[in-house]
């Protein structure tokens, strides 16, 4: 039996509730995932590049990281994060908030710190990413790793490798940042454990500067 709601209306042949629904679903969710997906591309930088309609079905994405060639295939929906933890087996990246309020996913793409939970895998193919993994040469730490070592930097550990990338971006781009630019570059991330004198010392370590910080905060 057919229900009134999807009997084609007299005037419009194939026309129903039903399709209408359908129809604005797939379009809405057509212009949101081309929303997300151009404000990414607009932090990257790469508005030039027409994004492309995905779905909704799996697609083929590749990517460098950490400086190998990686391929997978995933629905268009999933983000960055969720390719690294979950196809990639890279669990180094946490995801804390899943919301993009504690940086704790920090990934370096194309030179830059992002949120990998609030960025579609989609978005960054043919990205060169970055993880807390890729930061080591071999058995050699990364300067900022090592100094987080030696300052203890870190209590349960949740938190540490999104410091770690975001501090490394920040020795990237200032070399010997102040206390002041290591606190506000590392602004979007947050430690529950309260270990921040710690880090803070870390990062001024690390870019060759005196710490400045004893264990209670007081400079
Ligand atoms: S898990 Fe991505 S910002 Fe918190
Ligand atoms: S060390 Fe536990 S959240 Fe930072």
């Amino acid at each position: 039996m057919t229900s009134r709601q999807d009997e084609p209306a007299p005037d419009r042949p194939g026309f129903s509730r039903r399709s209408f629904i359908k129809s604005i679903g797939a379009s809405a969710t057509a212009s949101t995932l081309t929303g997300i997906a151009t404000s990414q591309a607009g932090l990257l930088g790469r508005e030039s590049e027409a994004t492309p309609l995905l779905g909704p079905g799996t697609v083929p994405l590749e990517f460098n990281i950490n400086g190998k060639a990686e391929k997978v295939r995933v629905e268009p929906s999933t983000t960055l994060a969720q390719v690294l933890r979950y196809s990639l087996g890279m669990t180094g990246t946490k995801v804390i908030c899943d919301r993009g309020a504690c940086g704790g996913c920090s990934v370096i793409a194309d030179g830059k710190l992002i949120n990998s939970c609030m960025t579609l895998a989609a978005d960054m193919q043919g990205a060169k990413i970055t993880t807390i993994e890729g930061l080591a040469q071999g058995s050699k730490l990364d300067p900022v790793q090592e100094s987080f070592l030696r300052h203890d930097a870190l209590q349960c550990g949740y938190c540490t490798p999104g410091f770690i990338v975001a501090t490394r971006v920040l020795l990237n781009d200032i070399p010997k940042p102040t206390l002041a630019q290591i606190k506000k570059a590392l602004s979007g991330n947050i430690c529950r454990c309260g270990t921040y004198t710690n880090i803070f010392n870390a990062a001024l370590e690390a870019s060759g500067q005196p710490v400045i910080m004893d264990q209670k905060g007081a400079v």
